[in-house]
């Protein structure tokens, strides 16, 4: 009986091999090994129905790490590969070290690649925020061929490499971080989750700026991409999944650095009106979609003289060409001029309100700054503007006026063309932008009942 041809060849060399890995074990050629096809062999990869597909790989595990695991739709799939990037800073490291232990605790083989501190540093760290089960491995290496030896070796389930930018293949030209360097690292760690299955989370350094040649050029190259921001002056931060590809995308987690790491918002919204101490003149309550999650924030605009030079746009959370558009619509359709100032918008909690439903809640601000007069306590807003001035309804709005009713908000103003829904407080209706601006005007809270919780 014929024996059966090893099920990989090295494309370099053409040696066989008996198993799947990183590097040719004849010619040490990186990436060249292929699983033998049809055309190359006569072991033919069959074709099935897909209904009859194992979706065993398919199922996504939880790590443990609740707020963590909703962005990927329940967990992570095995083989796939996530890039999580952060500025320096944010609690990229602190938040995969929670991960890794969460994991590690439920059984998963969880292989750390430390390239950017000593293992007795990720120690002291993680330490601090759990158990460290034995099922938690660490390789403090800057080798990329090291750490996938490593990953091989062990047969883990999850990687995580700390960080993409400090990595460095030893065959490939240029420095750890240079964009060949990247690119190789990302292919190699993709290859070993295609081909061996764990799945493979990298960190990404990211500057505000956001250099196009850094790690975001790898987005195309990976499964998920996941963006964890966060004022690091302010303890709330926001993990925000831009890319699935295997579920939605734009689901959120949300977390409160604290002295023993980050811990889930258990109700951000309580917790963003808590900061909202007083009324001010300029500032107005948004209620936003974070992913499916409905969220309160306060919007804070700022006005004041430009003293004869050009007029500055300063936003920070918001989209700048919005408020553009909405300074131009309030000044065409509702005789509001704000010709001359200077203008500053901003989300308190480092969140962020880009989605056109910002926009009335934004306009009603601006007003509010340039007239100084405030928005009635606990008055929130949602809706879309257009250029006529006209109010256009937004998705998820019986989401948002239950959200607003929940915290017990004293109402909210919503586009006329919202469907109706029941609830306890009172959902005021505008059809235009200028109707809005009255209605928060003349809205009196109903003051028997306090107006917040
Ligand atoms: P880190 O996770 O190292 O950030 P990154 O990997 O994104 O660069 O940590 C960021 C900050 O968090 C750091 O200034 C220290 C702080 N921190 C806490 O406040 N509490 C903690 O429990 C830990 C571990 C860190
Ligand atoms: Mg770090």
């Amino acid at each position: 009986m014929a024996k059966t041809p090893p099920p990989f060849t090295c494309t370099e060399c053409q040696s066989p091999a008996a198993k799947w890995s990183g590097q040719c074990g004849s010619c040490g050629a990186w990436n060249t090994l292929v699983e033998l096809t049809a055309t190359s062999s006569q072991t033919a990869t069959e074709v099935t129905t897909l209904a009859s597909v194992s979706l065993a790989d398919g199922v996504a595990r939880p790590t443990g790490v609740d707020e963590f695991d909703r962005l990927f739709g329940g967990g992570l799939l095995p083989g796939s590969v996530t890039l999580l990037y952060g500025e320096p800073g944010a609690g990229k490291s602190t938040l995969l070290s929670q991960v890794a232990i969460a994991a590690a605790s439920r059984g998963t083989t969880v292989l750390l690649v430390a390239a950017e501190e000593s293992a007795a540093q990720v120690r002291l760290r993680t330490e601090r925020l759990g158990t460290l089960p034995d099922q938690l491995l660490i390789i403090a290496t800057t080798s990329l061929d090291e750490a996938l030896h490593a990953a091989e070796d062990r047969n883990a389930d999850l990687v995580i490499v700390d960080s993409i930018q400090a990595v460095r293949a030893s065959d490939i030209a240029g420095p750890s971080g240079s964009i060949n360097q990247l690119r190789t690292a990302a292919e190699r760690l993709v290859a070993l989750a295609k081909h061996r299955g764990p799945a493979v989370i990298v960190v990404g350094h990211v500057t505000k700026d956001g250099e196009v040649a850094g790690p975001r050029s790898l987005e195309h190259m990976v499964d998920t991409v996941v963006a964890f921001e966060g004022d690091r002056h302010q303890s709330l931060r926001v993990a925000r999944a831009i890319k699935h590809r295997f579920g939605t995308t734009g689901e959120v987690g949300l977390f409160e650095m604290g002295s023993n790491g980050l811990a889930a918002v258990e109700d951000p919204g309580r917790l963003l009106l808590d900061e909202h101490v007083h009324e001010v003149a300029g500032s107005a309550l948004a209620i936003v979609l974070e992913g499916h999650r409905p969220l309160v924030t306060e919007l804070q605009t700022l006005v004041v003289d430009s003293h004869g030079g050009n007029a500055r746009r300063t936003a920070s959370g918001v989209d700048n060409a919005r408020i553009t558009l909405l300074l131009a619509v309030l000044e065409a359709r509702c005789g509001i001029n704000l010709a001359g100032l200077d203008v500053f918008a901003s989300v308190t909690g480092g969140l962020k309100a880009t989605e056109p439903a910002a926009d009335l809640p934004l306009a009603l601000a601006l007003t509010a700054a340039v007239t100084e007069r405030a928005i009635p306590r606990g008055l929130a807003s949602f809706g879309e503007v257009g250029l006529a001035g006209e109010l256009r309804r937004v998705r998820g709005a019986d989401r948002r006026i239950s959200e607003a009713a929940r915290l017990g908000l004293s109402g909210v103003i919503v586009p006329s063309s919202t469907p109706e829904i029941s609830c306890s407080i009172p959902v005021l209706r505008a059809a235009t932008l200028d109707e809005a601006i009255n209605l928060a005007r003349t809205f009196t809270p109903n003051t028997t009942e306090p107006s917040r919780r």
